[in-house]
């Protein structure tokens, strides 16, 4: 019987030099991977761990942020009720706060801070404004009234004295910008100008009616709700002429 030797040589072959199993060989691999990885890696990890100490010798963990350069105070100078005020403040000193905190004024009075309550309400060349969403700086050379601008030497103003005459108040607080305002909304009726209630914007209505006088008052609120007597000083303080 005749032995074909070429298929036996490779047998003889790996009985002499064992070829690992697939599975081991794949185990070994697996492992040198994972060493030369291991090598690899250490020398970027240990230049992370010399950089973060080196970066943790020169900026302290947790230092706060800087805070950013203050502005330096200006000169400022208001016109405040026909008088003049040299302030020194930031520029971004709002007027209200310049009026109560720079100026002495406190009849203006802060409720919101934010052009919700019309507590603030001054006048800048006789326009009502509110004066917590403004800068003063913004107000150089400009004519400001305040509360206490509305009264001459020795005699409140019209409309001062209807709020008075209607009792068109009860803690007061909003009192003063209730008071700027209507004088404003007074002059704004008189030059002709028209509101979101005029029924036709191309009449002038010779008389303020309380619709009229509630829309035109209406960014100046009262917790109290003393809105019918302040509506009806204002109906008054517009028949007396004012
Ligand atoms: S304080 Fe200015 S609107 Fe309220
Ligand atoms: S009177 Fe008190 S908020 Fe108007």
């Amino acid at each position: 019987m005749s032995h074909d030797r070429s298929h036996d040589a490779p047998a003889a072959a790996d009985a002499q030099s064992p070829t690992p199993p697939a599975d081991t060989s794949r185990r070994r691999f697996l492992q040198s991977a994972a060493a030369a990885a291991a090598l690899g890696a250490t020398p970027h990890l240990h230049a992370q761990q010399t950089a973060s100490s080196n970066d943790s010798a020169s900026e302290p963990a947790n230092e706060p942020a800087s805070a950013p350069p203050a502005v330096p105070a200006q000169p400022v100078q208001l016109t405040i009720n026909g008088r003049e005020y040299a302030l020194h403040i930031e520029p971004r000193v709002t007027l209200l706060d310049a009026l109560r905190d720079y100026a002495g004024l406190t009849g203006t009075k802060k409720g919101c801070d934010r052009g919700q309550c019309g507590a603030c309400t001054v006048l800048v060349e006789g326009r009502r404004i509110n004066a917590c969403l403004t800068l003063a700086v913004m107000h150089e050379g400009q004519r400001i009234t305040t509360v206490e601008g509305l009264a001459s030497a020795t005699q409140p103003s019209v409309i001062q004295r209807a709020f008075v005459e209607r009792d068109a108040l009860q803690c007061g607080f909003c009192t003063p910008g209730q008071l700027c305002s209507a004088t404003a909304c007074l002059s704004e009726f008189a030059a002709g100008t028209a509101s979101a209630a005029t029924v036709d914007v191309r009449t002038r209505p010779a008389q303020l009616s309380d619709a009229e006088i509630r829309e035109r008052m209406s960014g100046n609120l009262c917790r109290c709700g003393a809105y019918v007597n302040i509506v009806a000083a204002v109906r008054d303080a517009h028949s007396a002429g004012a």
